[in-house]
């Protein structure tokens, strides 16, 4: 069987570290090591509508700025196929047959779903005695859109963060359900989470769980060196270590987070004159002896603030620098979106061609129901 990756954003806003260690590096690299016959990345316009139906100009604009974020951090459109989400319009006709095979209380029961209401400020009542704007129909229903995304490309590999695991569980039941009803047509897809912990949620500069746009706590792809640093020096870290002599705490302090997800042994020789201090000097040969001193009081958050900029500047240099290209030829983007969607096009028609063969639906194809020869 062929492996396929299907994976996509919503494009309502700049992508940032957070999509960065959680699924855009990892794409790159999957992209790189050649293991799948089909890679599909999604720019979910569709989906990112079904929360913002009053500001498509939002999710029309951000639409280049997640293809630049996806070209700078490496993707290759020579290696994958980038594509707009309703430009496909075979998304839309799978979801509408899937939902019949989905219960409104699953969906009440997904809990990516009840989170994201909850987030929203969206009602959670029935009669809307909490007087409160109800839940578009559209977003509650986008777990079935997605099972369409991901089945529509026969993927069998849908690299995301954890919060998208109740999606793909939801998918794989809408898949067995398709299935045992109409006969083997679809593909059951595994998810495939970022191998690393710190990766799999990092925190917003601020330290609240999750960066997010609304909440300011973002470092985007596109920061410039200056942001960067200046976002990392405000960065959130162990309140009660006031003076640098204070034992301080590594767990939950924010700056040690980032560290888990981006620091490499080899950092530590290429920028020791972070640890040169006037008052006291440090030689550390890994993340494990600096979190040991940390502990132990004497390191002080500067230091270790410096380090991660300069960790983080020298990750996001190259990907500045080929974002500054990408941006002398906007129509060249939009033209690899457009080969991208159309390739997609393709993929999404033959695998809908199947499903309403499958569900017998397929009426002007059956000689033997019409008499057409
Ligand atoms: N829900 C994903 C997000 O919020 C975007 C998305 C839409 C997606 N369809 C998908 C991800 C299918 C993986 C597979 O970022």
């Amino acid at each position: 069987m062929s492996k396929i990756i299907l994976t996509g954003d919503r494009p309502t806003g700049r992508l940032h570290l957070g999509h960065y260690v959680g699924s855009l590096r990892r794409r790159v690299e999957l992209q790189n090591q050649g293991g799948f016959d089909d890679i599909f990345i999604m720019i979910a316009d569709a989906q990112a509508l079904t929360d913002n139906a009053d500001n498509p100009e939002k999710v029309r604009q951000n639409i280049i700025q997640v293809a630049l974020d996806y070209l700078s951090a490496g993707l290759d459109p020579a290696k994958v196929h980038i594509f707009i989400q309703s430009m496909v319009p075979q998304l839309t006709e799978l979801t509408f047959y899937y939902m019949n095979l989905v219960t409104v209380q699953r969906l009440k029961r997904n809990p990516t779903v009840k989170q994201e209401i909850k987030l929203r400020g969206f009602s959670e009542s029935d009669d809307g005695a909490d007087n409160k704007a109800g839940t578009p129909v559209g977003f509650f229903c986008y777990p079935i859109s997605q099972a369409a995304d991901i089945t529509a490309f026969k993927a069998t590999t849908v690299p995301v963060g954890e919060d998208q695991e109740p999606m793909i569980e939801q998918c794989r039941e809408i898949v067995r359900k398709f299935n045992s009803v109409y006969g083997p047509t679809l593909v059951e897809p595994e998810i495939l989470l970022p191998e690393n912990a710190a990766c799999m949620r990092l925190p917003g500069t601020d330290g609240k769980a999750k960066m997010s746009k609304s909440l300011g706590n973002c470092i985007y792809l596109s920061d410039s060196e200056e942001e960067v640093t200046r976002k990392v020096k405000g960065m959130f870290t162990d309140p009660g270590h006031l003076q640098v002599s204070d034992p301080g705490k590594v767990e939950g302090n924010t700056v040690f987070t980032y560290l888990d997800a981006f620091c490499k042994p080899e950092h530590f020789q290429k920028f020791d004159s972070c640890f040169v201090g006037k008052k006291a000097s440090f030689s550390f040969s890994s993340l494990d002896e600096a979190k040991a001193q940390y502990r132990a009081g004497g390191l002080g958050d500067m230091m270790l603030k410096n380090f991660l900029a300069a960790i983080l500047n020298e990750i996001l240099e190259p990907i500045r620098a080929r974002r500054a290209e990408l941006e002398k030829d906007i129509p060249g983007v939009w033209k690899t979106l457009r080969e991208g969607t159309e390739a997609a096009v393709k993929v999404a028609q033959a695998t809908l061609d199947d499903v309403r063969k499958a569900m017998r639906i397929d009426y002007f194809n059956d000689s033997e129901l019409t008499g057409i020869k």
